[in-house]
């Protein structure tokens, strides 16, 4: 039935419509002149989407200044205006294989020839051209609406990466299009000064760059590190003529440009298919960020066949993988209290999928990051989840806050035990320092069980809640104290059950002092602290009776760790757990870790991130124990990077630099278990 036929809903769409132009007018704005956008990319074109489709089934909706026929956002007052000598346009889009697929069949059909086509990350950063008359940098502007930009020159000259004489022989004008970026290192980097001078830091790199470079001062930007890559001639006069895409990007790299290493000439569309998926699983070894895949005909007579409409070329599209990000509510923050006592705010979500998976949790660090993202139970925050990393709260959405919402504060008491919780001058942590605190008491008396410590079967985290609820365990020696009898009434354990977990138990008594003292807890000494003392002192008591000096003086160990141990063993409670676990026959001997086939000699293996099975402890201990290194940074001597979730960019980086092989966590059991590096077929 024809929308006239049907007047409530025509007025209902036309509503929408105009709701939909202000909400997107509203966004642009935040996106593209203040450098400070509120919700998801993956959000706001669902919104220009939404907007499209009732604009396309009503053409009489439509309006002459609607976003949908603009690109970009315009142009703030800070910077002069620029006409483009051609239009900068925008890419269609695409978010399914499928449609992807089908462009490239449409290309196939409608072109003369063979179509091959050029496949580009698609760099997540800030679109620049930039104007060279006789090879020199005149000119650099944003895209602004397509057709005017903004003059940000002076800003532009500061950046390392873009050149500002071009190698010879240089055309008479040639205009280069690409994207400015912050790679992630320098984006976190960037968001840890900013915190610590109490500013607000940068939602994303893409953010970061948009920020440095649309600054009034110039010396702002410099201070800025920001990337730069070409990826299409925009104008040329006085040069060489190309008939090939692919041609004039090795010219553009020839005369000093920075083009992104990885794009790739492809003749089928099978290929492209599979360049797209690669770079979709493949996207955080890179260490800056990318959106997407941006594939494009290759051939220039082909393009000038196909043309372009009134916003985007036919001849290119771009392919955006699934958004990491999603907006959801956030129910309410909440504290953890760890091992050590250390007290970690927690956002409880509206379950969201993001990511590729539901996400209903996710840590916010510390006190200071939720005062500096200043998110607040009730807002609708934004949520990333990228690639397997830890989900994390990016930031409010302002203009969805409920009025008179508050600001939420840090308890100032445990929720575990209630005692009063500490902040120490100077630091970022707080913690929960009653050494009773049931919460602690459990992930410690875990911790002590588990795989890089004392290895105990049947003891996981579960269980001993399930003991310590039962008021079976209390402290680590408890555990060679534990009534089985007890265990044997409790839901879930019988009697063969019961039987496994003492004789894990009692195999425990035999683990080396490495393990024992990774098992204490004590705060700052991890795997690599713990083997180096039992290397240096061989028995327990020689510890206990060494000085903070003795202790700092050990390679490995430093004054950090040896004042840690010594407070540690100064406390009256941790001295009689030490005495009942030597009354329960543990073992307080070792120079070296476990004795376990020492498959890893030679071998330097780094960790980072997150491991689904191991702390970070347990891997690196796993590690040291069959004769190999683990070592915090990579470097040419690496072997292997074993990357968990959210690991460290920076490590990621050194190792594709390094051409270091990147292990996931079953990788990793395999290693240990042969030695071998696995290889990636
Ligand atoms: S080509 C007419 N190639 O993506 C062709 N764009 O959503 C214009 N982008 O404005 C763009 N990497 O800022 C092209 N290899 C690439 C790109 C790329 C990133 C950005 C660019 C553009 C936006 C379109």
């Amino acid at each position: 039935m024809p929308a006239a036929e049907r007047p409530g809903e025509a007025k209902g769409l036309r509503a929408r419509a105009v709701q939909l132009r202000e909400l997107i007018r509203y966004h642009s704005e935040r996106y593209f002149v203040l450098d400070a956008p509120e919700i998801p990319d993956a959000e706001f074109d669902a919104l220009v989407a939404e907007l499209q489709a009732i604009e396309t089934g009503h053409p009489e909706l439509v309006t002459e200044d609607s976003p949908t026929r603009q690109v970009g956002g315009g142009t703030s007052a800070t910077f002069a205006e620029v006409r483009h000598r051609t239009p900068m346009m925008s890419l269609d889009k695409t978010t399914s294989y499928d449609e992807l697929l089908a462009w490239g069949r449409r290309m196939q059909r409608y072109v003369t020839g063979e179509v091959r086509f050029t496949c580009e990350p698609k760099v997540d950063g800030l679109a620049m051209s930039l104007l060279y008359e006789r090879g020199r940098l005149v000119r650099a502007a944003t895209r602004g609406d397509g057709t005017v930009g903004e003059d940000v020159t002076a800003n532009v000259l500061t950046v390392g990466a873009v050149p500002k004489a071009l190698a010879s022989p240089a055309p008479e004008v040639l205009e280069v299009r690409g994207e400015i970026y912050m790679t992630v290192p320098a984006f976190e980097a960037l968001n840890s000064r900013q915190l610590r001078a109490g500013a607000r830091g940068f939602v994303n790199p893409r953010n970061a760059a948009a920020g440095s470079l649309r600054q009034k001062d110039p010396t702002v930007t410099a201070s800025r590190e920001l990337g730069f890559c070409a990826y299409q001639v925009g104008g040329l006069e006085g040069g060489p003529s190309f008939e090939r895409h692919s041609r004039s990007l090795d010219w553009l790299r020839e005369l000093g440009f920075p083009v992104d290493p990885n794009v790739e000439l492809l003749g089928s569309l099978e290929e492209v298919d599979a360049y797209c998926k690669r770079w979709e699983a493949d996207r955080h070894r890179l260490d800056y960020e990318i959106d997407g895949v941006v594939v494009k005909v290759d051939d220039l007579a082909q393009r000038r066949e196909l043309g372009a409409t009134s916003r985007a070329p036919r001849w290119a599209i771009a392919y955006k993988f699934p958004p990491e990000e999603r907006t959801t509510l956030l129910r309410d923050i909440m504290v953890s209290i760890g091992r050590t006592g250390k007290a970690t705010p927690f956002a409880v979500l509206e379950p969201v999928v993001v990511g590729g998976a539901t996400v209903s949790m996710a840590t916010l660090h510390n006190e200071d990051q939720v005062v500096a993202k200043d998110v607040r139970p009730g807002d609708t925050v934004v949520v990333r989840r990228a690639g397997d990393v830890i989900p994390e709260v990016r930031g409010p959405v302002l203009s969805r806050r409920p009025d008179g919402l508050a600001r939420w504060g840090f308890p100032t008491n445990c929720p575990v035990c209630g005692q009063r919780l500490v902040r120490l001058e100077g630091e970022s942590d707080t913690f929960c320092v009653n050494l009773d605190c049931p919460g602690q008491r459990v992930q410690r008396i875990a911790h002590f069980a588990s795989r890089g410590a004392m290895d105990i079967e049947h003891l996981g985290e579960r269980s001993v809640a399930q003991f310590a609820r039962a008021g079976l365990l209390r402290d680590v020696a408890d555990i060679y104290e534990l009534d089985l009898e007890a265990v044997g009434a409790l839901e879930g354990w019988g009697e063969t059950s019961v039987a496994n977990l003492a004789a894990a138990i009692d195999a425990s008594r035999a683990r080396p002092l490495a393990n024992l003292l990774v098992g204490l807890s004590i705060r700052h000494l991890g795997t690599t602290g713990s083997q180096s003392l039992a290397a240096a002192f061989g028995h327990l008591d020689r510890i206990l009776s060494a000085s903070v000096e003795e202790m700092a003086a050990v390679e490995g160990v430093g004054p950090v760790i040896a004042a840690s141990v010594e407070g540690f063993l100064a406390l009256g409670r941790n001295r009689e757990v030490v005495e009942r676990l030597r009354a329960a026959g543990v073992n307080f001997e070792g120079r070296s870790g476990p004795e376990l086939p020492q498959v890893l000699a030679g071998k330097s293996i780094v960790v980072t991130g997150t491991l689904e099975g191991w702390s970070r402890e347990e891997a690196e201990a796993a590690i040291t124990s069959r004769g190999g290194k683990a070592p915090g940074s990579v470097s040419k001597r690496t072997s292997a990077l074993v990357a968990g979730s959210d690991p460290g960019a920076a490590k990621l980086a050194k190792a594709a630099e390094l051409g270091v092989p990147v292990l996931d966590e079953a990788d990793l059991a395999s290693l240990l278990e042969t030695g071998e590096v696995p290889t990636r077929g």
